[in-house]
């Protein structure tokens, strides 16, 4: 596999072909926010909180770190005036929805994000997707998912898996970043569980 000399935040560093800018960064001990992102997961881009600045060919563009794959002698910053203002709107918006989520809150502490800045509207989920991919594509069980668009998109436990498949497994819980997903699958359980299967009554 060749190897990738790129810069990030004046250090050189060293990549391969298939990393990502957040790889490279991880690689050497440079810590980027993430809120998407998982390791055992496809790159997915949906949260953007770990914007950085990324210099090609003299242009300076803002661009996902978890999703942007490496390029010989590009240049990276990790912290500027603008990604810290870019991650403090973002954060400002997604406590709109989860206002009480703490890795949100330890995030907007360190960006200054003002958690009050937009009107709630509490989904208290953020779309991260981390329990609907999870859920794919390291259970293969499809327990979760997406349902609806737009402003209305929201995750749902599908109550004839999930009956099945959740109640030993609970894997995405701790991925949550808003702990959205326990509240989902123990609302599903109560409301939308099939009942138990009555007993033949020669067992009885
Ligand atoms: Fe990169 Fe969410 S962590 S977009």
């Amino acid at each position: 596999m060749s190897e990738i000399l790129l810069q990030i935040d004046g250090r050189e560093v060293k990549a391969s072909e298939g990393m990502t800018v957040l790889d490279a960064a991880q690689s050497v001990g440079i810590s980027i926010p993430t809120l998407c992102h998982h390791e055992k997961l496809d790159p997915y881009g949906a949260c953007r909180i770990c914007t950085v600045e990324v210099e090609t060919g003299g242009r300076t563009n803002l661009v996902a770190a978890c999703i942007f794959p490496v390029a010989q002698d590009l240049v990276v910053r990790t912290r500027s005036e603008q990604i810290d203002q870019t991650r403090k709107t973002l954060l400002e918006l997604m406590l709109a929805h989860a206002p009480d989520a703490p890795a949100l809150l330890e995030l907007a502490q360190e960006y200054g994000a003002d958690k009050d800045r937009f009107e709630k509207e509490p989904s208290f989920c953020i779309l991260c997707g981390l329990c609907v991919r999870y859920c794919a594509e390291v259970k293969k069980a499809n327990a979760i998912g997406f349902v609806d668009r737009g402003p209305n998109r929201e995750i749902n436990f599908m109550p004839e898996i999930a009956s099945k498949e959740c109640w030993n497994c609970k894997e995405c819980f701790p991925l949550c970043p808003t702990s959205y997903v326990q509240a989902a699958y123990h609302l599903t359980e109560a409301l939308a569980f099939p009942p138990p299967a009555s007993k033949p009554a020669s067992e009885e």
